[in-house]
């Protein structure tokens, strides 16, 4: 395994946000993860890639998936793995995530993984650590490994083996305005060439996307036929600050995907979700576990990706 190929040679010693790679890192990273695919199906799950460092999961939110996943990321790639979160560590006594950083740091650590609720902490972390700094979901800003899975389970799925997404249109839709997924995906998606129509009600639409060069679209119904792939986002209540639709029965008559609005949708398209998800309300049960659901997929593809992630930035020359 190389963190090069040819002239190009990976220099990223965090990974904060895919808005900060280009689509050669991106590519990269993700052929990274194809090597590694196979690691998880052998007898002995294990390559000895990152044997003797340490990884630290620094979980100051809730996670299910990407918390676990980066776990048996760290082991199948023989690291040291320590899991800290917000209760049971000593930020409920006060202590700053920078005095946590450093303190763990302080221990012989390579890499910390860091979830938490303020948009910009993992590059707050990656000034104050001299370690290596990987975002695991950042308040609204960006979840970089999320959007990472979700462009491999897409090349996936569509047979791109270059990572050249081109002549695709992705729909994101649901909470745009409070989804750090739906940001690493915009960039993620655009930098390898997709199309991208963001779909929400307008209190959930920020029009700031369309600079980016996103379609900005209120009526699902009439962007379903134009799409290849459709990205589900749960409704972030617990970051709503005011009522941003009438009812959730409202939500989900204009926003919901559910078998009968499937049928608007060309035969083959794609339906993805992050998780975790909010059955009945931005998708219906049916929806998320018919056919053309990718939504486990992307979990299974996110270890490999993970891996790729641990191992480039844990044996990256840069600075960055
Ligand atoms: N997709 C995702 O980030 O899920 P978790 O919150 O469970 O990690």
């Amino acid at each position: 395994m190389d963190n090069r190929d040819g002239d190009y040679r990976w220099e990223h010693r965090h990974l904060l946000g895919l808005e900060m790679l280009s689509a050669e890192d991106i590519r990269f990273l993700l052929q990274t993860a194809v090597g590694l695919e196979d690691v998880s199906t052998r007898s002995i799950k294990k390559v000895p890639a990152l044997r003797g460092r340490v990884v630290v999961n620094l979980f100051m939110e809730d996670s299910t998936r990407t918390r676990s996943s980066f776990s048996l990321a760290a082991s199948r790639l023989s690291a040291d793995v320590l899991d800290l979160s917000g209760s049971g560590s000593s930020v409920s006594k006060g202590e700053t995530l920078r005095d946590t950083a450093r303190n763990i740091e302080a221990m012989g650590v390579d890499v910390i993984v860091c979830r938490h609720a303020l948009s910009g902490a993992a590059m707050q972390l990656a000034d104050a650590v001299s370690c290596s700094v990987v975002n695991a979901g950042d308040g609204q800003h960006e979840h970089p490994t999320q959007g990472l899975l979700d462009l491999y389970t897409i090349a996936q799925r569509t047979g791109r083996e270059d990572f050249d997404l081109s002549g695709l249109t992705v729909a994101i839709v649901g909470d745009i305005q409070h989804s750090r997924v739906a940001r690493s995906n915009i960039h993620g998606l655009l930098k390898l060439g997709a199309s991208v129509i963001l779909v929400a009600p307008p209190t959930l639409l920020p029009r700031g996307f369309s600079d980016l060069g996103c379609e900005l679209c209120f009526d699902l119904d009439e962007a379903l036929p134009r799409v290849d792939v459709i990205c589900m986002l749960r409704v972030q209540f617990e970051r709503l600050t005011r009522q941003a639709f009438p009812s959730v029965r409202e939500y989900v008559s204009g926003y919901g995907l559910t078998e009968r609005r499937m049928a608007l949708a060309r035969p083959g398209t794609l339906v993805m979700h992050p998780g975790p998800v909010n059955r009945g309300i931005e998708i219906e049960a049916a929806v998320a576990d018919g056919q053309q659901s990718t939504i486990l997929e992307q979990v299974t593809n996110g270890l490999a990706v993970r891996m790729a992630t641990l191992f480039l930035v844990s044996t990256a020359s840069g600075t960055s």
